[in-house]
């Protein structure tokens, strides 16, 4: 049974290459032994993360990420079974929206900004899509 969730956050504090470098350490250590994988996007202080695997793993895992404090203010988007993976080449791919295309950003928003507590569900998860379809998934570094 394979699930997948995508939600959106709050950073607390200023989005700095050290938070967001810890938060996708512990996440690439952790995912591989639980056959989790995803995506972690950022731009200025949203999170936004889609998480795929078994049911339990995901599930428990999400209750974790609800309470880390490094962040708040977490809705949950979307929650799906899944046939298959998306996004099963990363155990944590990273996405800086701040280097993404302009044109991308608005093909789905009003704005040229990602703005997952105002957009639907779908139309994030469609820009997700865009981004590996377009290579612009980081494994590790940059
Ligand atoms: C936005 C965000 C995304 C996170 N994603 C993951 C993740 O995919 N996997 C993970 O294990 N921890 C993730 N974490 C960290 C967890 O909340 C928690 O700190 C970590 O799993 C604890 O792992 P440790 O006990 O190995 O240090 C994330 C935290 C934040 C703030």
């Amino acid at each position: 049974m394979l699930v997948r969730c995508l939600y959106a956050s709050r950073a607390r504090q200023t989005l700095v290459p050290a938070v967001t470098d810890a938060i996708l350490e512990q996440s690439r250590r952790n995912n591989a032994a639980r056959g989790i994988t995803g995506l972690l996007c950022f731009a200025d202080d949203i999170f936004v993360q889609v998480l795929e695997g078994g049911r339990d793993p995901v599930c428990d895992l999400l209750g974790v990420i609800m309470r880390d404090d490094r962040h708040q203010g977490l809705r949950l988007l979307a929650y799906e079974e899944i046939g298959q993976r998306r996004f099963g080449h990363w155990n944590m791919g990273q996405v800086n929206l701040a280097r993404v295309n302009t044109a991308l950003l608005l093909k789905y928003s009003a704005r040229p900004a990602l703005d997952p507590f105002a957009n639907p569900a779908a139309a994030t998860m469609a820009l997700l899509h865009d981004l590996v379809d377009t290579a612009q998934i980081v494994t590790r570094g940059g």
